[in-house]
């Protein structure tokens, strides 16, 4: 995997840059977006660009929880339509989340399969990471193949999410549908952006520990076009930080990971 450092507007503009750069080329047609705030400054990045390709994008969610309905302001089918679909302008009938709110949640997770096959499958992946390696909702010790289904969240990671419930822990839910993480590893190319200390443990895990299940980011390891961004912060605990590029030091549009 390819690591780069830099300031979080540097790592968001290089993200933004990216996938402007493969819209443009005509290389992305459908683009995967993790929720949460680490990638919001990436979303802000390319609603600035003002690129009229982005509106022909299909754009598929990583995650949503289970048991909020979709009017829920933290649901992810709420988050991804303020923080993506309509800055971006994009038409709400090419944006898909799992569906969280389903009487028949296997169903459910079968069908988001499908329809990700049946778009061609996800040409970029943005991803974050969770301060216990989980990437989408995959937590701990699942399995590097798996695929959309439903999860439970760790009590850590519901900890985390506090923040977006008015720090009350009993309005998180408890389980999530999420993308596997060979469903996450099928994506053509995927960029992991983490900033701040909370991430640095969870980072030197992904990038130089063994890959194992205990931290599902390190399946990154995997794959042929990944590219992890981090501040300085998340880069704290890498041992051979000084391998790594800057994301803000190419000129011109970022090239193949
Ligand atoms: C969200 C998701 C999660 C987050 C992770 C980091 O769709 O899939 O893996 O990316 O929990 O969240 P933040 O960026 O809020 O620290």
């Amino acid at each position: 995997m390819k690591v780069l450092t830099g300031t979080p507007p540097q790592l968001a503009r290089w993200a933004a840059d990216r996938v402007l750069h493969r819209l443009r080329t005509r290389s992305l047609s459908v683009l995967g977006v993790a929720t949460g705030s680490s990638p919001l400054p990436v979303y802000r990045a390319l609603a600035a660009s003002g690129e009229p390709a982005l509106a022909s994008l299909r754009v598929f969610a990583l995650d949503e929880y289970v048991g909020l309905p979709h009017h829920h302001p933290q649901s992810y089918h709420c988050v991804v339509d303020r923080e993506v679909t309509r800055p971006l302008g994009l038409d709400p009938a090419r944006v898909h989340v799992p569906d969280g709110a389903a009487d028949d949640l296997d169903a459910a997770a079968a069908e988001y399969e499908h329809l990700i096959a049946a778009s061609g499958g996800i040409d970029l992946q943005v991803l974050g990471i969770g301060a216990n390696g989980h990437v989408g909702f995959n937590e701990p010790f699942s399995s590097l193949r798996s695929r959309t289904r439903v999860e439970t969240l760790t009590a850590r990671t519901r900890r985390d999410n506090a923040r977006f419930f008015g720090g009350d822990l009993q309005q998180v839910p408890t389980s999530c549908l999420t993308q596997g993480l060979g469903t996450i590893l099928d994506a053509d190319e995927v960029v992991l952006i983490a900033t701040g200390a909370a991430k640095a443990h969870a980072v030197a895990q992904m990038v130089e520990g063994p890959l194992s299940s205990a931290c599902p980011a390190s399946v990154l390891q995997l794959h042929p076009r990944a590219t992890v961004l981090l501040d300085d912060r998340a880069a704290a605990q890498l041992t051979r930080r000084d391998d790594h590029e800057q994301a803000g030091a190419a000129t011109g549009p970022p090239r193949n990971p």
